[in-house]
């Protein structure tokens, strides 16, 4: 058998592993028989461990704060004026941390220097087959509410400053441990919440909405039917992102896979399985330590479908928010979901654009599949020769795109569209006759829309009423229109605007 066969074989049975079914999920209720109270003050049968890790050596488990156990506070130099974070892992093949685990941890605290960051130790539970793994975060969710609880008490600790982050059945284990303290904490953020036996389940038993005062999610690894996806595919928290769709990362396919095994062995062939499912983590590493200059951004849009047409680069009325730490915390209607697309690498920022294009033609054309560059020109910089392959291109059709760079290239003041050959060879590319022509460009910026928002800014062909696009020939030039940049019912709005304020101004 080649590398190729066993690589595949072994990602096989991980998946397996991974993607059981439902059948067989062993129904527990989460309060047992009574609706008291009392429980959650019975330490004993705590197995769960809390490290108080610290920027100095955020990869070791040093002092263990232990409920019931004041003493231990002090000792691990739990600071009660800072603002607390508690880390949950997932499930675990090797019965050890994961290396985000202090990566993460870092990050927190070069993000927050004042805060107490706490990881939650639940790994002989997680390192069960999935199922049963799955089924004790119910008994960790407990655990956690329990320490959470007995902290909050023990210090009169405020509930405001308690964040939980949780990765994969961590997630769902953040979920039950808000449900069950005695307040609500301040938020929970789920990293790419586990799939697997919580796609349909209830509320109680998953995260959900009403687990913190704020719930934020990043959905990144959610490929294929319910039953077969690694990460929940519904929406579970106030905000949920689905970068790239959500169900698969750049940089995360079979290709990149099989080479970073040839260059770093096979032990690390799980970490490569979960390269997307992990991606949410490093998403959220990202925003902790590169907000200022790279603050990712997610748009609220119907579908996957019409985000990749660019149709949903708005940001009014919260249809856009920051993905990660620094997230507006605006609880959106339930099911709502944002998206973005991102690099492959850290920092993973990209700017978004929606371009319109309609191609005239006096000839009845159409083309699937066509491959275009396009190239941006701005105040800042410029970003040239982006593919693009075009669907359809049919006479007399508007086409509307997400296209997307990772420069800033500041206020767009030109665009270029060049038609590439395809593959084949083809007669009317040497007569070249057969052409589209286009009178404008209109081009909408998600990240640096004009404070106007929503403002369109159109760019007429620069030579003559129309450019003439030619397949396999030069670039089509467009430039910024002088006049006209904004629409009518722009102007409108706008002349509205000031003539209130105006008024208002008047009558103070
Ligand atoms: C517990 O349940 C009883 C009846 O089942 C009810 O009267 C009581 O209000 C409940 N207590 C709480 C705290 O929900
Ligand atoms: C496309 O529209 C233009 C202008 O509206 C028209 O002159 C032309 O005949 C149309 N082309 C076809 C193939 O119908
Ligand atoms: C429209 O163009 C004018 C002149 O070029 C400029 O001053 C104005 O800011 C532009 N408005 C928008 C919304 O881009």
């Amino acid at each position: 058998m080649g590398k190729e066969n066993t690589f595949l074989v072994t990602v096989w049975i991980i998946l397996a592993n991974i993607c059981v079914s439902f059948s067989s999920t062993p129904e527990q209720t989460l309060f047992g028989n009574s609706n008291s109270t009392e429980w959650l003050e019975d330490y004993t049968d705590i197995v769960s461990k809390f490290s108080l890790r610290t920027a100095e050596i955020p990869d070791d488990d040093l002092c263990y704060i232990v409920p019931g156990q004041p003493l231990t506070i002090p000792k691990c130099e739990f600071n009660p004026g800072y603002k607390t974070f508690v880390v949950i892992h997932g499930w675990t093949v090797t019965g050890l941390f994961e290396s985000w685990v202090p990566k993460l941890v870092t990050a927190l605290y070069k993000r927050e220097p004042k805060a107490n960051v706490i990881v939650v130790d639940w790994l002989t539970r997680a390192q069960q087959h999935y199922l049963t793994s799955a089924a004790n975060t119910k008994l960790v969710g407990k655990d956690v509410a329990k320490f959470v609880n007995w902290l909050q008490k023990t210090l009169d600790y405020p509930w405001e400053k308690i964040h939980l982050l949780g990765y994969s059945l961590g997630a769902h284990v953040a979920g039950i441990a808000g449900l069950l303290t005695n307040h609500k904490v301040s938020r929970i953020t789920g990293l790419d919440p586990a799939g697997p036996t919580f796609e349909f389940a209830d509320a109680q038993s998953t995260l959900s909405p009403d687990d913190a005062l704020f719930v934020d999610v990043l959905h990144t690894n959610t490929r294929g039917s319910p039953d077969r996806s690694i990460g929940i595919q519904r929406p579970v928290g106030h905000v949920d992102i689905y970068p790239n769709g959500g169900t698969f990362q750049p940089g995360c396919d079979l290709q990149n896979t099989m080479m970073m095994i040839a260059t770093t062995g096979i032990r690390n062939m799980d970490q490569l399985v979960k390269c997307s499912h992990e991606r949410s983590i490093h998403l959220f590493i990202d925003s902790l330590v590169n907000a200022a200059d790279h603050q990712t951004m997610a748009y609220r849009c119907s579908s996957k479908e019409a985000f990749m047409k660019g149709m949903c680069l708005n940001c009014r009325k919260n249809r856009c928010n920051k993905v990660g730490y620094g997230v507006n915390k605006v609880r959106l209607p339930r099911n709502t979901k944002m998206y973005l697309k991102t690099r492959e690498m850290m920092p993973f920022k990209l700017f978004h654009y929606q371009v319109k294009v309609h191609f005239f033609s006096s000839e009845k054309l159409a083309y699937t599949e066509q491959p275009m560059k396009i190239s941006l020109y701005g105040t800042h910089d410029e970003k040239t020769d982006i593919p693009y392959t075009m669907p359809f291109l049919n006479t007399n059709s508007t086409v509307s795109f997400l296209l997307t760079t990772d420069v800033d290239v500041g206020e767009l003041l030109m665009v270029k569209l060049r038609w590439e050959k395809d593959a084949y060879f083809s007669w009317s590319d040497i007569w070249g006759n057969k052409n589209f022509h286009i009178r404008k460009i209109r081009v909408k910026a998600g990240e640096t829309q004009s404070r106007l928002s929503d403002s369109r800014v159109i760019f007429s062909a620069k030579d003559g009423e129309y450019a003439y696009l030619i397949r396999g020939k030069d670039d089509v030039v467009f430039v910024k229109s002088k006049e006209d940049n904004m629409s009518r019912k722009e102007k409108t709005m706008h002349r509205l605007k000031m003539q209130g304020s105006h008024f208002k101004n008047k009558i103070a």
